[in-house]
């Protein structure tokens, strides 16, 4: 007889990616010779800049390839840190700056410091997955508050305040956020930022998408709030998913403890990913980096209006990221079949809103923008013919 080693409970609570179940569909389809247009993928198209490529070879020919600090390279920590008051007007000073593994490896990190078993985190729903899930792999609990167009699908300091308990330890905010795009306001994030003090929670900022601001001048969190933790990613911005490298801006006197965690659950960030991101704040990154920011900009500025003139529901303009958030009800009330649908009768791929949470995730579908503009502008004429039918 087959004995089989039983699993702890955690593992039933995660939900896998349904996105991957739309990519392995989409593959399926493209390997039976249909043309696919990818809009369900959360990675940008671009390449990592050439001046980090270079660099990574560099590095990796001169042999640097050892294990650094669980910190990350001091160099690169400096880096990061003037790259805050440069870029946002915001003095950060190196100590603070944990180099991670992903900004994944960042959000683990945190959550583990700051989450006993059943303490909650708030945060908002429709939401990044993984978050809730860390929260949830550390016997927290994640704590969903349903958001809507009315707040700019973000929570606001009364939902904080309406929801906090006893239990409660802190707050997860993702501004922008995926799947919506939104960003929390200046004015907005303040009191967030004062609400959590008084409540004596602590303040989460993922900060993976500022870099992709299109309206106005990107606000780092910490312009409000010295004492959050702000985590972020070199990769959205700096095109640099697969090389696994994140940071934590964290208040000094959690570094040491924030350590000790990395150096138990992962040694260290990848070597040769740090000494390629030490180039990423050169002048000639940054203006490339620059330059897809604005592509990505005029994307979003087609896209949208395009996908409201169909039918989509789109009341609140995404203003970073690459993602849009589409109410579908004029369509459907099970987006993960309209999706099915649309990838078999219009060839198009999108993620169905229950990846990212369950208030009303059967009325959405989230579409990315992470190609170019003559496949968004196929996209729109293959959606009209499909939705004319
Ligand atoms: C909001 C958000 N946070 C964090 C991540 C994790 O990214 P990474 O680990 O590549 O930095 C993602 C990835 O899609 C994301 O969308």
């Amino acid at each position: 007889m087959e004995t089989r080693a039983r699993l702890a409970a955690r593992v039933a609570e995660i939900a896998p990616f349904h996105v991957m179940e739309v990519q392995t569909a989409a593959r399926a389809l493209e390997a039976a010779g249909r043309s696919i247009v990818h809009m369900e993928i959360g990675e940008p198209d671009f390449p990592t800049p050439a001046p980090v490529i270079d660099a990574a070879q560099r590095a990796i020919a001169a042999g640097g390839v050892y294990y650094t600090s669980a910190l990350g390279l001091p160099e690169l920590r400096a880096a990061i840190a003037a790259h805050y008051a440069t870029h946002y007007g915001v003095p950060v000073a190196p100590e603070r700056v944990i180099v991670t593994a992903g900004s994944s490896a960042a959000l683990l990190l945190v959550m583990a410091l700051l989450v006993n078993r059943d303490e909650r985190i708030l945060l908002a729903d429709p939401g990044y997955p993984c978050t809730r899930h860390f929260v949830r792999v550390l016997e927290g609990e994640p704590y969903a508050i349903p958001v809507s167009a009315d707040s700019g699908y973000q929570l606001t300091a009364q939902l904080i305040e309406q929801n906090w308990s006893p239990s409660s330890r802190g707050v997860l905010v993702a501004s922008p956020s995926n799947p919506t795009g939104t960003t929390v306001p200046r004015a907005e994030m303040a009191r967030i930022a004062h609400t959590v003090r008084a409540l004596g929670g602590q303040l989460i900022v993922d900060e993976i998408y500022l870099g992709l601001t299109y309206d106005g001048e990107p606000v780092s969190a910490l312009a409000f709030d010295d004492d959050a933790f702000i985590v972020s990613s070199f990769s959205k911005y700096f095109n640099m998913t697969g090389w696994r490298l994140g940071w934590i801006v964290a208040p000094e006197r959690h570094v040491r403890d924030l350590e000790k965690l990395a150096q138990n659950l992962y040694i260290s960030p990848p070597t040769p990913s740090q000494r390629a991101a030490l180039a990423c704040f050169l002048p000639e990154t940054l203006a490339i980096v620059e330059e897809r920011r604005l592509a990505f900009r005029a994307r979003r500025d087609f896209l949208v209006p395009a996908l409201r003139e169909l039918g989509f529901g789109i009341p609140v303009m995404p203003s970073g990221g690459f993602f849009v958030y589409a109410d579908i009800t004029k369509f459907s009330d099970d987006s993960e079949r309209f999706c099915r649908e649309v990838l078999e009768g219009a060839g198009v791929a999108l993620t169905p809103g229950i990846d990212f949470g369950r208030h009303r995730a059967a009325d959405h579908v989230r579409f990315s923008y992470t190609i170019g503009e003559p496949q968004l502008a196929e996209a729109i004429a293959r959606l009209r013919a499909f939705l004319r039918r």
